[in-house]
């Protein structure tokens, strides 16, 4: 659904995307990560024909996006980083001027709208003024925007920035929905909601690809997946971290935090990734005649492998 080859973006002598290449299949829900100022926005905007790329291509299903704009840009939904209402026009009149302006034609102008107002939840509000309007309803009526034409693919830059927990719930929602029916190209800060509804994430960082892989592939890689945490009791801290050290698969053993005054002892074991030391340790424990009374295994989140792979210390 998307080639993207060997894009080039220069401001001046600051080169903000340098030399990217990835794509993105259709029906794939694909998260776009990245820093403040990685080249997202820029991409996007290559991508969907708002900006010149300084070298490389775009194709959109198989039109490029500079030679064959028009049927590119037909094929893409795209909803900005700072969507641009008019805020003097009610919410039906800017999705009729706007289907008008994408090219929707005759009676499916109207069918459309009220397609789109159905999907966003706009129903209610769609004699509004769009001034009137919170942060999250205007963000939906950005999203029936990009929606009026019937695109196949949904390009979506920050679409939940702004929002409070509630309404970044129910466009997240709205979204996992849609990826049921369209390809998905979107950009958040929010790990977790990219670890809810992508099946593939790109991590971008000054311009350049770091991670193409899907969540699952990400977080499984990453060194913290090894990581069991426990809550011990009945020996000398010493004697049990090093008995526990000598397991099968355990690396080290770091004793952190001693709470209440009946002495319980959390350990942090790190273990070799993609193994599973909390039976021997369960076992070890009842040899010994320690008490455990909570055992956990971490699992590496996105956000683990975002910092890792963006940090700049
Ligand atoms: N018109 C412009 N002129 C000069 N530099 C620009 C311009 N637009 C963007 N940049 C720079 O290009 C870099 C990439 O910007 P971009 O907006 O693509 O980042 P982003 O990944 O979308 O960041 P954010 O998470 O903050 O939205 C930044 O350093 C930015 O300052
Ligand atoms: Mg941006």
């Amino acid at each position: 659904m998307i080639e993207i080859n060997h894009l080039t973006k220069r401001y001046g002598r600051f080169t903000a995307v340098d030399d990217i290449s990835f794509s993105v299949g259709k029906g794939q829900v694909v998260g776009f990560l990245g820093p403040n100022g990685a080249g997202k926005t820029t991409t996007l905007r290559i991508l969907t024909g708002y900006l010149p790329a300084t070298r490389g291509a775009a194709s959109i299903d198989g039109h490029d996006i500079f030679r064959d704009s028009i049927k590119a840009r037909r094929k893409i939904g795209y909803m900005p980083e700072n969507v641009p209402l008019y805020d003097e026009m009610r919410v039906k009149e800017y999705l009729k001027f706007r289907a008008q302006l994408k090219g929707v034609r005759g009676s499916k102008i109207t069918s459309s709208i009220n397609e789109v107002l159905d999907t966003c939840g706009l129903v209610h509000m769609k004699k509004r003024m769009i001034k009137t309007l919170s942060k999250g309803y205007r963000q939906r009526v950005g999203l029936a925007d990009a929606l009026i034409h019937k695109p196949d693919l949904l390009v979506l830059d920050e679409p939940t920035n702004g929002l409070d927990p509630n309404q970044i719930r129910s466009i997240r929602k709205l979204i996992k929905r849609l990826g049921e029916s369209h390809t998905v190209l979107l950009s958040t800060h929010i790990l977790s909601e990219v670890e809810m509804i992508a099946d593939h994430v790109i991590i971008i960082d000054g311009g350049k690809v770091k991670a193409s892989d899907t969540p699952t592939n990400l977080t499984t890689s990453m060194r913290t997946a090894g990581k069991i945490s426990v809550e011990i009791h009945g020996g000398e801290a010493e004697i049990m971290s090093q008995a526990i050290q000598k397991l099968e698969h355990v690396k080290k053993v770091i004793p952190s935090t001693i709470e209440g005054e009946d002495q319980w002892l959390n350990l942090d074991i790190f273990c070799d990734s993609g193994t599973d030391s909390r039976e021997r340790i369960a076992n070890l424990a009842t040899q010994e005649d320690w008490s455990i009374r909570s055992l956990h295994r971490h699992k590496a989140t996105l956000e683990d492998v975002f910092v890792e792979m963006t940090r700049k210390d």
